[in-house]
Formats: C-alpha cells, sequence, structure tokens
C-alpha cells in the first residue's frame, strides 16, 4: 500500500422542477424529435427561483458526506467548481461551507467551465499530495439556465441544472487517483463563450457611462458554434484518453468505466468508438438532466456509483471538455 488520493463519499443533486423538450418547444422554434435525434436530452432540470448554485451544491455535498460517514466538521478545504456562482463574490464555496455548518477552513471557486470538476480534481489531488489537505470537499454545481439565452434554439436545449459533489481523503491504502493531464488553448474563445454581465447593468454605474459602446443588457448568455465545438471536442476528448492512459503505462482495454462530461449523446458514442469502448462501459446521463457544465463529470460518477455499478480496484476516466477550449482527464483506481 501507499498513499493515494481516494474518492470516500459520492453525492449529486438536481432541482425539483424538470422542463421537457416538449415544454421548451412551447418556447422556441423546436422540437422533441429534433433535440433527441441531435443531442440524446429529453429533459433538463430547472433550479426554482429562491435557490441559487449554492443551494444545490450544499444539498450534493451533504449527500457524499453522508456517503463518506463524515460531517462538515471533518474536512479542510472545500472546493466549488462553477461557471455560475451565486454572486461576483464571495466564492460559492464559502457559501457551502456556512451552509453545511463550517468555518475556518479554505473555500474557494475554480473555473475551467463544463472542465471545472476535472480541474478541480487533479487540483485538489496535488495539494493533497502536497501535504495541504487530509480531507476535501469537491463539487461541480451549476445553474446554467441563469445564463442561456431562452430565445436561442441553439444553445437553450443543451444546457440543465444540478450539482455533483465527492469527498477526498488522503490515505495509505490500496488504489485511488492515479493522475490527470490538463489542457487549455484560449485562442478558440469565441467557438463558445458567456461574455461578462456588462457593468452597464446599473444606469447609475460611471463605469457604465465609459463603455457605452457595448451592450449593457447586464446578462451573460452562452453562444457557441456547436459544429466547430463538436470536432474539436471529439478529437481532443480522445487524445487526453491516450495521453493519461499513456502516462501509466495502461491502454483503452484495460478501462472499465468512462466517466464522460455529458455534452452530447453523439460526443459520447464518437469518443466510445474511439476507444473501442462498448456503450455499456459509460456513465450516460446526457438524456436526464442535459449540459449541467462543471457538475455534468459529478453527477455522472453519482449516477454509476448509486447504480451500484463499480466494484473495488476498477479503472475509471473521467474527461471533459469546455469553452476556453480547456480540456482534460483524470485516471483512478476505484476503492470505496
Ligand atoms: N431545434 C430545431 N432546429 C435547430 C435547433 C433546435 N433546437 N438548433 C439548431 N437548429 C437548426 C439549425 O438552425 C440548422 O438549421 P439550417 O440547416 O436550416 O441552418 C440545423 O438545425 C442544423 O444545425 P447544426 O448546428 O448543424 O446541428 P448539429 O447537428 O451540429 O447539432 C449541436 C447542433 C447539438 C449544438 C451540436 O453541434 C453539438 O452538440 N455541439 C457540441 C456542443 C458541446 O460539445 N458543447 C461543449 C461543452 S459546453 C460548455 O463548455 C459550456
Amino acid at each position: 500500500m501507499s498513499f493515494s488520493t481516494h474518492i470516500v463519499g459520492v453525492g449529486g443533486y438536481l432541482p425539483e422542477r424538470i422542463m421537457s423538450n416538449d415544454e421548451l418547444a412551447t418556447i422556441v422554434d423546436t422540437s422533441d424529435d429534433w433535440i433527441r435525434e441531435r443531442t440524446g436530452i429529453t429533459q433538463r432540470h430547472i433550479i426554482d427561483k429562491n435557490q441559487g448554485t449554492s443551494d444545490l451544491a450544499t444539498q450534493a455535498a451533504q449527500q457524499a458526506l453522508d456517503d463518506a460517514g463524515l460531517t462538515v466538521h471533518d474536512i479542510d478545504a472545500v472546493i466549488v467548481a462553477t461557471t455560475t456562482p451565486d454572486m461576483v463574490f464571495p466564492s460559492t464555496a464559502s457559501m457551502v461551507q456556512h451552509k453545511l455548518g463550517g468555518k475556518g477552513f479554505p473555500c474557494w471557486d475554480i473555473q475551467a467551465v463544463c472542465s471545472g470538476f476535472v480541474y478541480g480534481l487533479a487540483q485538489a489531488d496535488g495539494m493533497m499530495k502536497g501535504g495541504m489537505f487530509k480531507r476535501v470537499l469537491l463539487i461541480g454545481a451549476e445553474s446554467m439556465s441563469r445564463i442561456v439565452d431562452w430565445s436561442d434554439r441553439n444553445t437553450c436545449v443543451l444546457f440543465g441544472d444540478g450539482a455533483g459533489a465527492v469527498v477526498l481523503e488522503y490515505k495509505d491504502a490500496e488504489h485511488g487517483i492515479l493522475g490527470s493531464v490538463l489542457h487549455c488553448d484560449g485562442s478558440y474563445r469565441d467557438l463558445l463563450m458567456a461574455q461578462h454581465a456588462h457593468p452597464g447593468a446599473s444606469p447609475n454605474n460611471d463605469r457604465a457611462r465609459l463603455d457605452m459602446n457595448t451592450d449593457a443588457a447586464g446578462v451573460a448568455a452562452v453562444s457557441m458554434k456547436g459544429n466547430e465545438v463538436f470536432r474539436f471536442a471529439v478529437t481532443k476528448l480522445g487524445e487526453v484518453v491516450d495521453e493519461v492512459l499513456g502516462k501509466h503505462d495502461l491502454c483503452k482495454e484495460d478501462l472499465h468505466w468512462l466517466v464522460p462530461h455529458q455534452a452530447n449523446i453523439r460526443i459520447l458514442n464518437a469518443t466510445a468508438k474511439k476507444l473501442k469502448m462498448s456503450t455499456d462501459q459509460i456513465s450516460i446521463t446526457v438524456a436526464k438532466h442535459a449540459n449541467t457544465s462543471a457538475a455534468s463529470v459529478p453527477l455522472a460518477l453519482n449516477d454509476l456509483y448509486r447504480k451500484g455499478n463499480i466494484q473495488t480496484g476498477q479503472l475509471l476516466l473521467l474527461e471533459a471538455f469546455a469553452g476556453g477550449f480547456a480540456w482534460g482527464a483524470n485516471l483512478l483506481r476505484w476503492s470505496k
């Protein structure tokens, strides 16, 4: 045995309200058939107007803590991966700490859009290996419904809200996280983005008067060149899988489970084909809750775990592709 980072608790939360494709078709010019055929999505969950991303994150975190048989007082740090924080500041992680009843230990958010959880797992693992923390609560949580343009059928059909969480523990035990690879190429900014809410949202804002040439609506909205994102995503996800496996002298045939970011069923199928994996070995949740950005990978892990499908010692690969472009993968042997 040797020291490594282990997932010791898993949780997930989806807000109660479900929006079907048929309901969406009453808002924009689309259809259940088109959405199912092009994306595999049948429905998405939508956050309540009285909830914030931190509420979704707290629910998922509490389930992960319960699953680990721990409380917030056993935790040394909270990291929330999100692109839809409750506020510009303070961090959503600090709100989660407070809502869970914790105090004193460090909390911060990370932003790598849909790759946020994969980035967060790599970061937490590195810090734990470096001796900073024994137990970390890592959460991916999003309210994408708050930043999609509900008049743009190209994007609004693709996203949903939710949160997934894991409790990580650094200990002397078999298996655990083997390693991660992360990448980013900022030159692709314009293919997938949500421009920042403009400071001109308030008519009394002096800064707004300086920037009158920009849209002062103040609402961030996702825009995407879907076809180009699709092609790049399939290529890069294939490469990153080879890279992380190669680093650990493993090959595709060694993999038991793929836990991918859930953007589109066609991306998942294309990746499976590249890996020569059966779709039975892939956690697929996109149909039920669409693309939940940073929550997508931990929700897919939670789904696989709650179905009782993962056996101790099995090799799992988590991967994601996101705006930036930012992409990456984590490799681990299940030890729970
Ligand atoms: N309903 C009906 N028709 C639609 C809709 C809709 N919701 N959306 C687009 N269409 C139309 C288009 O206008 C177009 O019509 P036209 O041929 O008359 O011009 C036609 O359908 C085909 O459009 P395409 O964009 O070519 O459709 P495509 O098969 O590529 O599917 C999609 C689009 C689903 C967006 C796909 O490209 C995709 O999933 N891309 C990747 C998304 C992704 O990976 N995102 C990554 C992460 S997200 C993040 O990081 C925040």
